[in-house]
């Protein structure tokens, strides 16, 4: 078997455009953040490539094609369990890979399991599934944490409203322990300034 993750990942892709649209697009939206945060960090480009970077970030939620849609859908707060099968989405999805490919890792494969695996850990060690601290946390994984936290904020969700551009800014700034300070003044240059550009050329042209 090849150990290319391009096939498998166009059809966990495809189930998940089937299945969820809502995850679908929440995964192409991370992958266009995080390849906004690779750009802005150029010291990166000599250990990470850009594609591996956009490859774990669609795949990075794909352990939530396990979980029952009444969890997933719920407008209600979790219970104990919920939270408990919620959470474990990371594994869920890292470990469906590592059965698929058996043992036959490509280094690309191996990263963006990890990131799978990690994309929920924070930088002040307060996230799971291994409480990852600092650096522990290879800078591509919190890359892709990073990306998934701007993006889940920027969407709608059964309980609120997506926030505007300067909410999300004031909340990054707030939560300043949860994720490398380089990495969030990337995205923030980033969304301020490429997305901003974007926005202003829509502007400009629809004017
Ligand atoms: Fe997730
Ligand atoms: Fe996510």
């Amino acid at each position: 078997m090849s150990n290319n993750l391009d096939r498998p990942a166009r059809l966990l892709l495809r189930i998940m455009y089937e299945k969820n649209k809502q995850l679908y697009l929440h995964s192409l939206r991370c992958a266009d953040i995080a390849q906004g945060i690779y750009i802005n960090l150029p010291e990166i480009k000599n250990t990470v490539r850009e594609e591996t970077v956009a490859m774990a970030a669609k795949l990075h939620d794909i352990g939530k094609l396990l979980v029952p849609d009444e969890i997933l859908e719920t407008p209600k707060r979790y219970t104990g369990e919920e939270r408990r099968i919620m959470d474990y989405h990371p594994i869920s999805g890292a470990e469906l890979l590592l059965q698929y490919f058996n043992g036959d890792l490509s280094d690309e494969s191996e990263k963006v399991i990890f990131c799978i695996r990690h994309h929920h850990e924070r930088f002040d060690g307060s996230g799971y599934p291994s409480g990852l601290k600092g650096t522990n946390n290879p800078i591509i994984a919190q890359i892709i944490g990073l990306s998934d936290y701007y993006t889940a904020l920027t969407e709608k969700r059964a309980y609120r409203e997506p926030l505007s551009r300067e909410e999300v800014r004031s909340c990054l700034l707030e939560n300043n322990h949860l994720f490398h300070p380089g990495i969030v003044s990337a995205l923030l240059t980033h969304v301020e300034h490429d997305i901003g550009e974007k926005l202003d050329r829509k502007q400009a042209v629809s004017e």
